[in-house]
């Protein structure tokens, strides 16, 4: 159905006049005016919390926002989406990454054929395989156990799989050890390369497309490697292994078939590590904890599919960061996991979130008549505290930001996780409340300071406060938890992508730059001169032509 254009819709309208007045509210007021505000904007789903009261909104707010999503036929689209729908309309896709963790026992059939069946057919697939490395049966050609793996491939064929490995860290098997080439940059290839031994390493090749040129290059480099280095060409079957959708690129690269783990065209690349994409997690973890992981994302859906809109984590969240982009002028968000095992987040929050609703044309092809995703970034606490945090609380841009903790570690070094949480807390307090110029004066006062230097440094010291922040809360980080706050930031995008009227499942946008650079590439390495370009771009070429040439 043709959606009206956002600002023309009834509900966005009734949340402008409302946001005239909330966008002057002061959060340390509406916490002073209201001592239930953390019971009522907080909510639990599938052993996540969420405290979403550090936020400039009321409940009007909150029911002015679910007003929207409902305008937008949020909950409609969720469920064609859960249904198998095409809802990815310039590319005629399903887009069913919720059927990846469905269990065995829930049948989904779209066209005539069996989704649950086909998936569950591929987790057997991977079971076994992972089964036999993690053992040690699955040997390398000179019959030694497997210790490196090396998962090459790039954006959503490595974000996912590389956060989660690393996320799931204290679970990991002591034998295996993981990398993870994505970058052409042979820097990034020969960095690994010289970590391993030919005779364990297993290499897979992550491709949905089987056709990128990053890891096509990488994949052609690494066999190489392992030929020049003492494996033969009847040994790549025991070294090389593929998770592709494209089975005639795999075999014609030289892949036996049989080693290959399928998945479809209807699981979008930064949607993918529920699928076989996630082998390198499950090889780490074990099958086991795999299945706890899928578990986890399952019971998000299932809340997300039946909460009702007022308690729905992933719309609240959803409509929260919607609310602060639109109406409270936030161009970035920025994500702070206080775990360090949760490093990579924020990075496959990135392609997530910005590769979906990183566009500018709706649905129905016009251009959009509001500002869409914003810039998504971050870094660990407290790390992040020491960088640019500073920015965050003094700086002229509000940036809202959501802060990640696991109450219990998984660890058992003492003093440490409460350091950690105190910290985290602190962080979205200060932010909240900032700090007055009075407040400062009465710091200053009793430091033998004269009045004329106390002024001086109040303007220096205040803190303006007022910034938006979430807290997102687990007991500790688990392969069930990690799966659960994926899923609930895949179905925070996909609502944002509603409320848009964006396509979140296409990418077209990444296209341009990989033409230009085929050509690009042909004018450094052959014989085309490079003349048809601006003269930047010219002038660049002829450097790096003329520096190889030294
Ligand atoms: O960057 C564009 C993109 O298509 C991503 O969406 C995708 O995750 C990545 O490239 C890798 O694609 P593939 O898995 O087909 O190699």
């Amino acid at each position: 159905m043709r959606q009206p254009a956002l600002t023309s819709t009834a509900s966005f309208q009734a949340l402008a006049t409302h946001a005239a007045d909330a966008r002057h509210w002061q959060l340390r007021q509406l916490f002073a005016a209201d001592a239930q505000r953390f019971p009522k904007f907080t909510v639990d789903a599938a052993g996540l919390f969420l405290d979403y009261s550090k936020n400039r909104l009321d409940a009007t707010t909150v029911q002015l926002l679910l007003d929207l999503a409902r305008e937008r036929g949020v909950e409609r689209q969720r469920d064609a989406m859960l249904s198998g729908e095409k809802i990815n309309l310039t590319e005629h896709r399903a887009v069913l990454h919720t059927a990846l963790r469905l269990p065995r026992s829930k049948d989904l059939t779209v066209d005539g054929q069996n989704v649950t069946a086909d998936v569950h057919a591929v987790l057997d697939q991977v079971k076994d395989f992972t089964d036999r490395v993690r053992s040690g049966a699955w040997t390398g050609y000179t019959g030694k156990a497997i210790t490196d793996v090396v998962n090459i491939g790039i954006g959503g064929s490595d974000l996912g799989p590389k956060m989660a490995v690393l996320a799931l860290r204290s679970y990991a098997h002591p034998r295996l050890n993981m990398h993870f080439v994505s970058n052409v940059d042979g820097h990034d290839m020969d960095a690994a390369l010289a970590r391993v031994d030919p005779e364990t390493t297993l290499f897979i090749i992550a491709s949905k497309t089987f056709t990128t040129a990053e890891t096509m290059l990488n994949a052609g480099t690494a066999r190489n490697w392992f030929l020049c280095n003492g494996g033969k060409e009847s040994d790549l079957a025991r070294h090389f292994v593929a998770v592709s959708t494209n089975t005639r690129a795999v075999a014609a690269f030289g892949i036996d078939t049989a080693n290959m783990f399928p998945f479809w065209d209807w699981v979008g690349g930064r949607y993918s590590v529920w699928s076989a994409i996630g082998l390198p997690v499950a090889l780490a973890v074990g099958f086991g904890y795999f299945a706890d992981f899928l578990a986890g994302a399952h019971a998000m859906d299932e809340h997300f599919r039946e909460a009702p809109l007022e308690q729905n984590m992933p719309v609240l969240l959803a409509m929260v960061g919607f609310w602060n982009r639109q109406f409270l002028d936030a161009s970035s968000l920025s994500i702070a996991p206080y775990h360090q095992d949760l490093n990579r987040f924020p990075a496959y929050l990135q392609q997530l979130d910005m590769e979906s609703n990183g566009k500018r044309i709706t649905r129905g092809g016009a251009e959009v008549d509001t500002v869409t995703c914003p810039v998504v970034w971050g870094e660990c606490g407290t790390n992040a505290q020491h960088a640019y945090f500073q920015l965050l609380h003094q700086g002229t841009d509000v940036t809202p930001i959501d802060f990640i903790a696991a109450l219990r570690a998984t660890h058992d070094l003492a003093g440490h996780h409460d350091a950690l949480l105190a910290n985290c807390f602190a962080q979205s307090e200060a932010f909240m409340t900032g700090k007055t110029a009075d407040e400062v004066r009465a710091d200053l006062a009793g430091q033998g300071l004269s009045e004329a230097e106390v002024e001086a440094l109040v303007p220096h010291k205040t803190f303006p406060g007022n910034r938006p922040s979430n807290t997102i809360l687990m007991d500790q980080l688990t392969p069930t938890t990690l799966g659960a706050l994926i899923a609930l930031y895949e179905h925070k995008t996909f609502v944002q992508g509603v409320i848009w009227d964006l396509n979140s499942f296409d990418q077209w946008g990444v296209e341009l730059g990989k033409v230009l650079a085929k050509n690009i590439q042909a004018e450094l390495t052959g014989e085309v001169k490079p003349e048809r370009h601006d003269s930047s771009t010219n002038g660049l070429i002829f450097m790096a032509k003329a520096a190889q040439h030294i």
